[in-house]
């Protein structure tokens, strides 16, 4: 097999919808501000019965749906996630088992928002090794549950959602043409859930003082965030010899409108060619590249042999690019 192929995507966006206009009920914020400075006018909600797993078997089933498979066909899957229904069992493996997937290898990957390109990477190698044909690649979070809802800076931000790709090993010249990933943990304290882990377990005081939910130095994230698109996006177009003006859509992850305009201006890439999501999902941490994609699938804005490059940056920090061939 020469590589690997997108055979079918899927989404899913629980049902609550909280509008900027909501958040200013909660917090000290405004719809100006949040627009502004964002580009997020609304996202979604889980409901109270709702965890990571069952976004993704929704998500999942419409992928494999498209693909004209059965869950049975799948041989590996991995999940991109910060905000996994337990720490351990995986959340892979809650969603084999909730699609009847049993005995395949499955797996959690932790990059953060590049968590879904991370899992698109390994799946892209696990083919090309031979060791899998056909894999579910999936991004979930449910933020709500790790955010703090007094810090005005963070909370305005995100949501909740999940998104599904099946990938089959290929021989055909379509497929993940080049891809680019890496990471920083130097910088790691600028975003983070500080406690829950080893380092800082879970203990009244940790939960009193609101550790067990996301901290971010926005504005200095920003400024790397900036940089690492750019630099993960070119290098992905220089390894496949591709120039930005021959792509047909640009999917970068959805953290900041300001962020998307300035690795597009950076490219040239027109604002026509590039998914926007931002406004009506917010920041959904690494199910924001797969819903982004399966919305522009769904939408119609992707035919055979079009190229598309995916672009993420996050937590970590990690970074990751990959170059599609429909
Ligand atoms: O998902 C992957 C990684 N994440 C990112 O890439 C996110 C990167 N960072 C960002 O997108 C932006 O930094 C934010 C959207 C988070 C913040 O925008 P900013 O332009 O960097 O704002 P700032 O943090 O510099 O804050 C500017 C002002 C401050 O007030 P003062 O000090 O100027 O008086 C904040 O206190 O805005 C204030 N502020 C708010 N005001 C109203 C902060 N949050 C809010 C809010 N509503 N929700």
């Amino acid at each position: 097999m020469k590589g690997s192929k997108i055979i079918g995507t899927g989404s899913y966006l629980p049902e609550k919808v909280v509008t900027n206009f909501d958040l200013e009920k909660i917090v000290d914020t405004s719809d100006e501000w949040i627009r502004t400075r964002s580009g997020i006018e609304e996202r979604h909600f889980v409901g109270d019965d709702e965890a990571a797993s069952d976004l993704v078997v929704k998500a999942a089933k419409k992928a494999i749906e498209m693909a004209s498979i059965e869950p049975k066909d799948i041989d590996a899957i991995v999940v991109g996630t910060i905000s996994p229904d337990t720490l351990f069992p995986s959340t892979g493996c809650w969603v084999g088992t909730a699609l009847g997937i049993e005995g395949v290898p499955a797996f959690d990957v932790s990059a953060a928002c590049s968590g879904f390109l991370y899992g698109l990477i390994v799946a892209d190698s696990l083919i090309k090794a031979g060791t899998a044909k056909r894999v579910l690649v999936s991004g979930v979070e449910v933020l709500t549950r790790i955010t703090n809802w007094t810090d005005r800076t963070t909370c305005v931000l995100f949501g909740d959602g999940a998104g599904s790709v099946i990938m089959e090993a290929t021989d055909d010249d379509s497929g993940i043409l080049s891809s680019y990933w890496g990471a920083d943990g130097s910088l790691g304290d600028l975003l983070i859930q500080p406690a829950g882990g080893s380092r800082m377990p879970a203990t009244h005081e940790t939960v009193d003082k609101n550790l067990h939910t996301i901290y971010m130095k926005g504005n200095e994230v920003y400024k790397h965030a900036v940089r690492m698109m750019a630099l993960a996006a070119g290098e992905t177009l220089k390894k496949a010899n591709v120039k930005p003006e021959e792509l047909a859509l640009f999917i970068p992850h959805q953290a900041n409108i300001r962020i998307i305009e300035a690795t597009i201006k950076r490219f040239g890439i027109p604002i026509e060619k590039t998914m926007i999501t931002i406004d009506r999902i917010g920041n959904i941490s690494s199910a924001t590249i797969p819903i982004s994609l399966d919305m522009a699938v769904r939408e119609g804005r992707v035919k055979k042999g079009d190229l598309i490059l995916l672009d993420a940056f996050g937590g970590g920090f990690t970074w990751g690019a990959a170059l599609i061939k429909w």
